[in-house]
């Protein structure tokens, strides 16, 4: 099985780039092709939030006619830029089959992999959050794959990433979603976006993965002695492959030319 997840679209008003420089809509257009001419079909894809980039409808509905054009089923889930009652009403239950109520929570049936989406944002603040209400649906979404591997996905990653802002902003209720992640041993990943950074970190008995930006990464700064800024990259996302041995391997691609296929042989 292979997944795809796209991450951080910040998407702006058509005619423009967001924050007048990155070209968004250009690089999601540009992964969305990528992802289907990948030579071993892609399974899924998944949107790990900040879709938007102000969470205005004409954003969502660009984002919408771009992932409209991959050929496999795709989902998203809200990132602290999106607006929730705006992606439910653009994407509709295909992209977003969250039963009616406060939460874009939702499972995704049919796959080898017991796919898990959990809305982790909190109206009009930056950090994430997960409640009494989102840890119950949890623990009920997570019994319903039985022993199936799972894999979870959901904006904030649950823990510090060495990024100040979003280290400050923080997760609610992070403590008890490590205790629920903990008690399973199926959950063969958490898939996170908003750091706009590719990383990895052991957690809760499982690894959490965030995802690049589609084209926005953080100016990387382990000295987390300035202000958070962007650059400006090639488009990437990342391919989760779920190999019949159980194992789940992560590649990230990036969706620009290079030079090569080159053979293994010394040349003169
Ligand atoms: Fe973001
Ligand atoms: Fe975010």
């Amino acid at each position: 099985m292979l997944i795809a997840q796209i991450s951080d679209t910040h998407i702006a008003e058509a005619g423009h780039r967001t924050f007048g420089v990155a070209p968004m809509a250009e690089n999601l257009a540009a992964c969305v092709a990528d992802i289907n001419a990948q030579p071993l079909p892609v399974d899924v894809v998944l949107v790990s939030g900040d879709i938007t980039n102000d969470g205005t409808e004409g954003q969502a509905r660009r984002a919408a006619a771009i992932l409209s054009g991959l050929d496999c089923p795709y989902f998203v889930i809200p990132g602290n830029h999106d607006d929730r009652a705006t992606l439910r009403k653009v994407f509709g239950k295909a992209a977003c089959p969250a039963p009616d109520g406060d939460f874009l929570s939702f499972t995704v049936p049919g796959f080898p992999l017991h796919l898990v989406a959990l809305d982790s944002t909190i109206p009009d603040a930056p950090g994430g959050e997960i409640c009494a209400a989102r840890a119950r649906w949890l623990e009920q979404a997570l019994a319903e794959g039985g022993d199936k591997p799972a894999l979870l996905f959901l904006h904030h990653p649950p823990l510090k990433c060495g990024v100040p802002e979003s280290d400050q902003d923080g997760f609610l209720g992070a403590e008890c979603l490590r205790e629920i992640v903990a008690g399973q041993d199926n959950i063969e990943r958490v898939l996170c976006g908003h750091i706009h950074l590719h990383t990895h970190t052991r957690w809760a008995g499982t690894v959490v993965t965030t995802a690049p930006s589609i084209g926005m990464p953080l100016a990387l700064d382990l000295t987390q002695s300035h202000p958070s800024e962007f650059l400006l990259d090639v488009p990437s996302y990342l391919l989760h492959h779920w190999t019949p041995e159980r194992s789940l391997i992560t590649h990230p691609v990036r969706v620009a030319p290079l030079d090569g296929p080159f053979p293994f042989v010394e040349r003169r």
